[in-house]
């Protein structure tokens, strides 16, 4: 029988519990604002998990086709899609698949949105509040100068009369208090809009499920948002939040190498390849059986199996010296980590795995050559 402790490894290891627990949160916050909740798919494609995730939510948002046909085939709920730009090519589909669309520009919204409309398909347009809360520049949708979003003085003193809602997204893990400065500034810039229109979906970045999370505080914020503008139906979008601390990489050493003072534990999985935000972002991830360092204990960097020189985080401390077969549970790695990977080096992709509530493990899907090579041509 398959535990945690002996499957093999490289492995994602979802647990359903912890899932479940970041469900039921949503739900109540849901429930207790008024606010609709959908899940953001550029967070989480494990669909297998989708049989779960869909007793408590069904309605969520695509980026992509590619997430609107999963969304459609899995979920089935409400299917909100925003690109930074369609094409003539790709509208139909998103027309064709979509409850809502939100356009980037007012150019985007000009050329497709009366005719999504005639579709029935309810139409948004994306605004930038310009209010950055976000110290990483590369998830600041903020950050002056972005692509994402019309600003106030673009737009006027009304809208075009094909847009039904306002969309805006500027967090990024944040707490309820930046949600409460970016919709200050939402308001002031555009309040005078919000007559106009039917709808406003906050975005994603709302982090509710984090250990210390205001929930209260985003209740309040949200009931008393809708208290000023009872006819809009309120949105938010979340990725993140939904798969928040679901589940880890396992991962084993497999040499322990020296060089000028410094030991590397390789190990059968990689940064670069799949643990992509570490080196992205950066952020050194918790791993379990590590401890704070103390003076005379073993210290090391942890080295991906990839060639890139990059490919390494340091430093750990661990109890005993490491050495080739310790286990090593990177934690906190499935929301982005297990849509972000890659097969660069041909290196073997980690097997997902999802552990129920009832304890037992069972894979969700094991990776060979046929994948690695059907990737390419
Ligand atoms: C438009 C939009 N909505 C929602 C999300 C989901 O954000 P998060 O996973 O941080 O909650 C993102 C993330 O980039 C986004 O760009």
């Amino acid at each position: 029988m398959l535990t945690p402790q002996t499957i093999p490894t490289p492995c994602y290891l979802i647990y359903e519990e912890r899932l479940r627990s970041n469900l039921r949160l949503i739900s109540d916050v849901s429930r207790r604002s008024g606010a609709k909740i959908i899940m953001a798919f550029k967070a989480n494609a494990v669909w297998r998990t989708f049989d779960i995730i869909g007793e408590y939510c069904r309605d969520f948002t695509a980026s992509s086709l590619n997430e609107l046909e999963l969304g459609n085939t899995t979920l089935g709920g409400d299917a909100h899609s925003y690109c930074p730009a369609y094409t003539d090519d790709t509208i139909e589909k998103y027309i064709a698949g979509s409850t809502h669309i939100t356009f980037n520009s007012l150019d985007q919204a000009r050329r497709f949105a009366p005719k999504a409309l005639a579709a029935g398909v309810s139409t948004g347009l994306r605004v930038n509040p310009q209010c950055s809360v976000i110290e990483t520049d590369i998830y600041n949708p903020a950050l002056p100068g972005s692509r994402f979003g019309v600003t106030a003085d673009c737009i006027g003193a009304c809208l075009p009369d094909y847009i039904e809602g306002l969309h805006f997204h500027a967090l990024c893990e944040s707490s309820s208090h930046d949600l409460e400065k970016v919709l200050k500034a939402f308001e002031d810039q555009f309040g005078h809009l919000l007559p106009q229109v039917k709808w406003v979906n906050m975005g994603g970045g709302h982090l509710m499920t984090r250990a210390g999370y205001d929930t209260e505080h985003l209740v309040k914020l949200l009931t008393e948002f809708r208290k000023r503008y009872p006819w809009l139906e309120v949105i938010l979008e979340p990725g993140s939040a939904f798969t928040w601390r679901t589940g880890d990489l396992l991962a084993s050493v497999v040499d322990v190498v020296e060089n000028q003072g410094i030991k590397t534990a390789i190990i059968d999985a990689s940064f670069a390849c799949h643990m992509p935000d570490c080196l992205e972002m950066p952020y050194k991830p918790a791993i379990t059986e590590s401890v704070d360092a103390a003076e005379g204990l073993p210290s090391y960097r942890i080295g991906g199996n990839s060639c890139l020189s990059g490919d390494f985080m340091g430093d750990w401390s661990f109890p005993q010296a490491l050495k080739q077969g310790n286990r090593l549970t990177f934690e906190d790695m499935n929301h982005y980590t297990t849509v972000k990977t890659n097969m660069f080096n041909g290196i073997a992709h980690p097997s997902i795995a999802l552990a129920r509530s009832d304890g037992k493990v069972e894979y969700l899907r094991q990776y060979d050559f046929s994948d690695y090579k059907s990737r390419m041509c």
